[in-house]
Formats: C-alpha cells, structure tokens, sequence
C-alpha cells in the first residue's frame, strides 16, 4: 500500500464515491479482463481488490477473462505453433486442449485465488459449468476456417444469479459447449458481450493493454457511437484483437445495454477510475449522452 493522503481528503474521497455506489445498487457489471491485462502480479491484485470492493459495497460483478499470452506460452512449451486471424485464435484438436486447460485451469484458478485472497468470495466456471455457455461453430464470411472456434448461441444465467445472490462473484473461462457436447474456444470479449446482453449489465467493462481505441495516430478516442464505430470497422482502423471487442460492444449496445467501456487494464485500479469517478478512463462506446 502506497502513503495514504491526509484523512479529511480520504473522507471526501469515499463520499465522492457515495452516488455511484447508490446508481448500481444491486446492477450487474460486466468485466472483461483481458490475457494482456493479466500479466503483471502487482495489476492482478489491485484488479482482485477492485472487484473484491465493488462486490462489497452491493454491485455486482462478473467476470469474463482472456488468456492469450498464457495460452501462447503453454504452446510453445510444447512445441506447437500459435495461429490468429484477426484476433481470433486458430483452434485445432491439440491447441483446443491447451486452451480448455489453460483458460479453465491455470488462469482462472489464479484469479478466483486473488479474489478471495482479497477478502472476497468467487467460484470459477467454464461454459460448461451450470451449463452456462451453449455455442456453435463460428462460421466466418470470408469462408476461413478456424477450427474449433465457436460463437455463443445461449447463455443460461441461473447460475450467475445463484452466485450473485449468495455473494459469490462468478469468473467465467471463455469455453462453450456444441450440441453433441464438444468444447469450442470463444474470443472472451464475444463471451462478455453476450452475458452482458442476457444479464442486462448496468455497465460493460473490457480491459485491455492499450488506453482504449486509437485511431491510426495512436491518439485515443474518448467517445464513440455506434455509427462512429461501424464506420472505424469498415474503414480497417480496427484490426486484431480490438475486432472482437468493437464487434461485441455493437452487439451489446444494440441489446440494450447502455454503455461499454476499453480501458487500459495496465493502469493501477483503473476499475475504481472508471465505475467512482466522473473522469471516464479510455473509450466511452453508448449512444445516451
Ligand atoms: N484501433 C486500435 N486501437 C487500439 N488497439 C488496437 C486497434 N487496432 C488493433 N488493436 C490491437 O488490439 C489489441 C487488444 O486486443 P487483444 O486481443 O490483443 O487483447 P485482450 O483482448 O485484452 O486480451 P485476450 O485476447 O487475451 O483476452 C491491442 O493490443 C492492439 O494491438
Ligand atoms: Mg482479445
């Protein structure tokens, strides 16, 4: 912990806080927490306070979690090639084992363990817990084939409501199931799109590596609508990874939820900036003013 300020500006600091704790009151955020955000220990304990204390003060948070890099390092300790197409990962019968064990194992493991290390209650899940996550191939226009890389055709929220309710903050591993019961690997920012649909989240966070979206010279856009961010997509500003994640908060926006937000998970608490505070961190995407 850093030097604290003086006390009566700590007080004013919690009573700044007071509105937004009152306007999401018992509301579902969702969090995207993105593989790149993940990387760096210290990051990983301020995001498992962050979440551990909006829990606390009656929001309610859930959690769906990349793993990119650590899915990577696995396949190179084993000898096998790493393969994207625009963010998402070509997923064959062996890289589809290393995800399923990295994303449901290793990593989420390692953040429900920061989170109740944190003083909080959280339980891990892949799609196939309570059965959560139905999906289906991913079948893509320009006709490549990705493997087993699926698409959420339902998300089934009993769970996550037993989970809220009992205080448990769920963190969701982005792994779906087929129809005949096989695993399909889900880009996590589709995963968190549609949860937030379905679970009519007050607030959709993705955090990522960079500050937000960045137009082509790298300055940030504080604010985008849905026709601003179809166009970025038409006009290829938006590639790899920031793909996924402008085409769920489209998604997202159209499905009712108000207001979706890339921030730049490496800046310390940048939850507590984004949710407390009236200076928004990274890209604002909502059509309300
Ligand atoms: N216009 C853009 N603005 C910002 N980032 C962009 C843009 N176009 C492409 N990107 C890329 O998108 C990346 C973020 O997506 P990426 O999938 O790599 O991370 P993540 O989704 O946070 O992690 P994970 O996929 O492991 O969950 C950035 O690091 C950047 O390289
Ligand atoms: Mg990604």
């Amino acid at each position: 912990m850093t030097s604290l300020p003086d006390p009566r500006l700590q007080a004013e600091i919690l009573i700044e806080a007071l509105p937004y704790m009152q306007r999401f009151q018992g509301s579902i955020l969702v969090i995207k927490y993105g593989g790149n955000a993940m990387t760096e220990p210290h990051l990983q304990e301020q995001f498992a306070h962050d979440v551990t204390l909006l829990k606390q003060v009656g929001m309610n948070p859930v959690i769906v979690h990349g793993g990119g890099p650590q899915i990577n390092s696995l396949l190179q300790r084993l000898g096998l090639a790493a393969q994207m197409v625009e963010g998402m990962r070509v997923t064959d019968n062996a890289t589809m084992e290393v995800v399923e064990m990295v994303l449901g194992g290793l990593v989420n493991k390692q953040i429900v363990l920061g989170i109740q290390r944190a003083g909080g209650k959280a339980i891990g899940l892949t799609g196939k817990d309570g059965d959560l996550l139905h999906a289906q191939k991913l079948e893509r226009v320009d006709g490549k084939d990705l493997g087993w890389v699926g698409e959420v055709t339902r998300v089934n929220t009993e769970i996550i409501q037993l989970l809220d309710d009992g205080g448990y903050i769920p963190v969701i591993a982005p792994i779906g199931v087929g129809p005949h019961g096989e695993s399909f690997n889900i880009n996590a920012d589709l995963v968190a799109g549609a949860l937030a649909r379905t679970l009519h989240a007050a607030k959709f966070i993705l955090m990522t590596n960079v500050p937000g979206v960045l137009n082509p010279q790298g300055q940030l856009y504080e604010r985008l609508r849905v026709a601003e961010i179809q166009q970025l997509m038409a006009n290829g500003i938006i590639t790899g990874g920031m793909v996924p994640k402008l085409q769920c908060c489209l998604d997202a926006l159209t499905g009712g939820v108000r207001a979706a937000h890339i921030i730049d998970g490496r800046v310390p608490h940048a939850l507590l900036l984004e949710i407390f505070t009236r200076h928004g961190v990274g890209t604002l995407l909502s059509d309300l003013d």
